[in-house]
């Protein structure tokens, strides 16, 4: 048992209208819209918008943030200069982070920090993260650039960029809902990381930038990606239930498992457990997804702790064949739509973050000269 207080639980941090949780229910909502409505309706575009504008679009307003965000794919001269070394040199991560800060240097707004530019920056930022990482993982192939066709939607066209085919329906449809899915999600550790360096009134390429860097980490964005190496190296269902009983006796966490706010079912875990069966069923593929389910059996019997919505994103994107490495840029490439408008919901309410302390280092005692040591 944790100290109380330890990692902040339980401490107010922010108050924001962009998403709410109720732990013990297990209830999400981005602007009061139930995430149970917006999965199987929304489309991505709808929820940046919705959580820019606090109000679901009009069709025109629809229209219009996705010819802007259709727009704004394409890098900008000081971040595409620098893809293929940071493709040759880099993890995925260290890329976006990198792609990111540089991506301030050569930004149209400049260093502008008008709520009207802070919009259009934020909406550069949501449209252009999916090309970075499409492009960043075809120029390490050794694959031509695949420019982004600004007739297909965020979701479609990050999957036509990373493979250089259009992909399905079905699959388009389900990706889409990933984006919905990982979208905002109140004081996460890489939204607060956000919050905190826009609270300096810093600039908002840097609180992404701080953001990227903080969702890096296993304990969050990171994983997803960890879940498919558990899957991989498990190998068989049948070999699931030893494997998860053997690293809990090692005292070791179960990636995707396990939440500070939800103490019952993570919602968007209900939602990816549904599509990774459906792309099971369609791919005629259904390994991934019966080791996923002997795991989470194992977890219940064992501890008693659910899937998070990292478990079942591993299988829905490993079904996309999506490389796994690239599970927590495609996490950024969602959750950049709620980070953008924290950081412009901070600056318009703003307090700088600066927590209090705990002192548990040596009561005052006296300077000792060097010589006397
Ligand atoms: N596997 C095994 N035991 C776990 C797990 C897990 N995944 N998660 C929690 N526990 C146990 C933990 O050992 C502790 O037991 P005890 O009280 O006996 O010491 C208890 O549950 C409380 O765990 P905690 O680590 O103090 O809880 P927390 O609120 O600090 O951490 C967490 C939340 C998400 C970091 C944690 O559950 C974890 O490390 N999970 C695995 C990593 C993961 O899946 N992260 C993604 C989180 S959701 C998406 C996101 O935000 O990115």
């Amino acid at each position: 048992m944790a100290a109380p207080g330890k990692g902040l639980e339980g401490v107010v941090a922010a108050e924001t209208a962009l998403s709410d949780i109720e732990g013990k229910k297990g209830i999400l909502s981005y602007v009061g819209y139930d995430i149970h409505d917006l999965a199987p309706n929304a489309v991505f575009e709808e929820v940046i918008y919705l959580l820019h504008h606090l109000e679901l679009p009009t069709p025109r307003q629809l229209d219009e943030i996705k010819d802007q965000i259709a727009r704004e794919r394409e890098p900008n001269e000081f971040a595409a200069q620098l893809m293929p070394y940071l493709a040759e040199k880099c993890a995925p991560m260290s890329m976006l982070r990198t792609a990111v800060s540089a991506s301030s240097a050569t930004d149209p707004d400049g260093w502008d920090t008008s709520e009207e530019a802070n919009y259009r920056k934020a909406i550069r930022l949501c449209a252009v993260l999916p090309t970075m990482v499409a492009q960043y993982d075809r120029l390490r192939r050794g694959e031509r650039i695949v420019p982004p066709d600004p007739t297909l939607s965020q979701a479609a066209n990050f999957l036509y960029m990373l493979k250089g085919d259009k992909a399905d329906d079905e699959s388009a449809r389900i990706f889409d809902t990933c984006l919905v899915l990982h979208a905002d999600h109140t004081m996460n550790a890489s939204t607060f990381a956000a919050r905190v360096c826009a609270a300096t009134l810093s600039d908002i390429h840097s609180a992404i930038t701080a953001a990227i860097a903080a969702l890096k980490g296993p304990l969050h964005g990171g994983a997803n990606e960890q879940v498919m190496r558990m899957i991989k190296e498990i190998e068989e269902p049948s070999r699931a239930r030893d494997y998860i009983v053997n690293r809990l006796n090692k005292k070791e966490k179960v990636m995707g498992f396990g939440h500070r706010v939800y103490k019952g079912e993570d919602p968007r875990a209900t939602h990816l457990r549904r599509m990774a069966k459906e792309l099971a069923e369609k791919t005629g593929d259904g390994r991934n997804y019966e080791i996923s389910q002997e795991i989470e059996k194992a977890m219940m019997d064992e501890k008693e702790i659910y899937p998070n919505v990292d478990f079942y994103a591993a299988s829905v994107y490993g079904y996309l064949r999506i490389p796994t490495d690239l599970f927590t840029p495609v996490f950024a490439c969602s959750r950049i739509s709620g980070w953008t408008a924290h950081v412009r919901e901070q600056y318009a309410d703003n307090r700088l973050i600066r927590p209090d302390h705990a002192y548990v280092g040596p009561a005052p005692r006296d300077w000792v000269p060097l010589s006397q040591r």
